[in-house]
């Protein structure tokens, strides 16, 4: 099989990843629970895990770096922590369901989506300043959109934010592992991700962090081996937001991801998936019918590319090539809202998405079957 759907989930990950969770199952028991030696060593790994997570993410510290199932799990604590019913929040035009869907759930909101022109840095962040204008609780937004791969200006929005005050939660869904992510530095309140995507960790583990100035309201509540006395959550983090025995696989396995990650390098990383990115743009760009949906300057997005053959449904399209072999995903891709920003709400995109573990002549045979399909 050639994968190209790694913007889905890291289905090619290092060795070591899996290995630490084989040894995670069969040596760990629950952090924070019991005396003996395999409860220190969950403890110790989901420590390391927090601490490792710290560093890379600018997090003031292990504690504020919160275990989750998913970047939606963090995200519906960070949202429901900070917006409330009749709140007036803006997002970026390039929003997933995870955002869009929470935010619908929270009655009479006053919404708005600030978006310049497409594609463009500089129109978004004058999008975002205009819409600041008003008095706002809060600025949800996307680091990198997961449909286009288009990364967002986040550092200046974040500035704007940190000026006005306006609590930011940051979507590092696409970006963790890939480009700097700074929640210090940027001032933003929450930041969330998954640990299966760009950290090559497994799924059904994710991460929140929270700022230092950040209030979170727990979405589950139950035991956390500590303060067993007390009926409340306990009042400091982590604990306030873990409730409920640690995925202590998927947190070693995380962990084996996070230092894979390091050791690499996140700007080398990038480096790698732009080179096969702008090379499968140059192929693309000869299929005949073929429109790719994407920056122009390809500096601007990540291993990903959007693109649609006309006359030709995506999802059909995107079966075809799964016959062949090649793995991509199609459709919404659960993003409505970016598909309406770009203009392609009714017909969906073909979507590639690399990681380091893809090779030019993955990109090749994707082309190649692409050009032979549009000529029959
Ligand atoms: N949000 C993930 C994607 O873009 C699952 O495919």
């Amino acid at each position: 099989m050639i994968y190209l759907d790694s913007a889905a989930t890291a289905l090619q990950k290092p060795p070591q990843v899996a290995r630490a969770m084989v040894w995670a199952t069969q040596h760990c028991a629950s952090p924070g629970r019991g005396n003996y030696a395999a409860a220190a060593q969950a403890a110790e790994t989901a420590f390391q895990c927090r601490t490792a997570l710290a560093e890379l993410l600018g997090a003031a510290g292990p504690e504020r770096v919160i275990f989750t199932s998913s970047a939606t799990h963090g995200l519906n604590i960070a949202i429901r922590s900070l917006v409330q019913p009749g709140d007036r929040v803006v997002i970026s035009g390039y929003e997933h369901n995870a955002v869009t869907r929470t935010l619908a759930s929270i009655p009479n909101l006053d919404q708005q989506v600030a978006v310049g022109r497409l594609f463009d840095p500089k129109a978004d962040l004058e999008a975002f300043a205009q819409a600041l204008e008003r008095p706002t609780r809060a600025v949800i937004c996307t680091h990198v959109s997961n449909v286009f791969g288009y990364i967002l200006p986040i550092s200046e929005i974040a500035q704007l934010c940190r000026a006005r005050q306006i609590p930011l939660i940051v979507d590092a869904s696409q970006s963790a592992g890939i480009l700097p992510v700074d929640l210090e530095g940027w001032g933003a309140e929450y930041v969330a991700l998954p640990g299966h995507k760009g950290l090559c960790g497994p799924q059904g583990i994710g991460v929140l962090l929270c700022g230092k100035s950040s209030n979170p309201v727990p979405l589950l509540t139950g035991g956390t081996g500590s303060e067993s006395l007390l009926q409340a959550m306990p009042d400091f983090l982590p604990d306030r937001l873990e409730a409920g025995t640690h995925n202590l696989p998927g947190i070693a396995g995380l962990l084996a991801g996070v230092r894979f990650i390091r050791q690499q390098g996140p700007e080398r990383l990038l480096r790698g998936e732009q080179t096969l990115i702008r090379q499968l743009r140059a192929q693309l760009s000869k299929v005949p019918g073929l429109e790719l949906i994407c920056p122009e300057d390809p500096a601007l997005a990540t291993g990903v590319l959007s693109f649609r053959l006309a006359g030709q449904d995506c999802e059909e399209t995107a079966e075809r090539l799964g016959r062949r072999g090649i793995a991509l995903r199609a459709g919404l891709h659960c993003a409505p809202l970016a598909h309406r920003t770009a203009g392609t709400l009714e017909t969906g995109t073909i979507r590639a998405s690399v990681s380091p573990f893809n090779r030019p002549e993955e990109l090749r045979a994707l082309a190649g079957a692409l050009r032979q399909m549009t000529e029959k």
